[in-house]
């Protein structure tokens, strides 16, 4: 069984990253931003705030999220586009820094790399939910670069959107995400650094695969 942790800020690309590793490998990959990004997104629905403790505690109870197939399962429905727009951004980097949804979220996370191999990405992956990990990373780039590569990503998707802003609300959430009391994002002692303002994707791929290879 091999467990492979990746950090790091958000658009570094972790997520590209670490899909093609799991594909290579033939492993499972975990998305932890897309389960903040699913609970952002319903505590939204609901008209939750975050400082209605009450009614989280009530909504984490009666919420699932699970991954089948590549798609994310949020109650048993597919949010995959629905997750991915700058307000659930926003949504999910408020809703991660509460105890009570990182408590939950960080169970759930452990319980699905208990049994498999698996690549997990997120902030606190290598820190916090998977200590343990055979491998892990930190993954990071320059905030121009991973500004301009949301870019393209959602203009692509047909989204209108501008540069300006998406770069505000990546300055915004790297300090949210780095700040917060509640386990900032912070590379772990024994994570290797891997900055791929100056790597292609494929190149840090290649790296953790051949890393991989010598423990498999
Ligand atoms: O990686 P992403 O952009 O989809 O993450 C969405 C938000 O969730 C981001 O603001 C950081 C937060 N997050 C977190 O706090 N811990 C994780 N393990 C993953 C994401």
């Amino acid at each position: 069984m091999i467990r492979i942790a990746i950090d790091g800020p958000s658009g570094a690309g972790k997520s590209t990253v670490a899909k093609a590793v799991a594909g290579r490998l033939g492993i499972d990959y975990i998305d932890t931003g897309a389960m903040y990004r699913a609970l952002g997104y319903k505590m939204k629905l609901k008209g939750v705030e975050p400082v209605e403790d009450e009614r989280l505690a009530e909504l984490l109870e009666s919420t699932d999220i699970d991954f089948r197939a590549g798609d994310i399962y949020l109650d048993g429905e597919i949010v995959n586009d629905k997750i991915r727009t700058p307000e659930m951004s926003m949504a999910a980097s408020a809703c991660s820094a509460l105890a009570m949804v990182r408590r939950k979220l960080v169970e759930l996370q452990q319980n699905m790399a208990a049994s498999k191999s698996v690549i997990m990405d997120g902030r606190d992956i290598g820190t916090v939910v998977l200590p343990d990990a055979e491998l892990k990373y930190f993954i990071t780039a320059s905030a121009e670069e991973r500004a301009s590569r949301r870019y393209k990503e959602l203009m692509e998707k047909g989204q209108d959107v501008s540069y300006d802003s998406i770069l505000s609300d990546i300055i915004e959430r790297d300090h949210n995400d780095s700040t917060r009391e509640v386990t900032p994002l912070r590379q772990a002692d024994d994570a290797v650094l891997l900055d791929t303002t100056l790597m292609t994707a494929e190149e840090v791929v290649n790296r953790i695969c051949t890393d991989a290879g010598k423990m498999l």
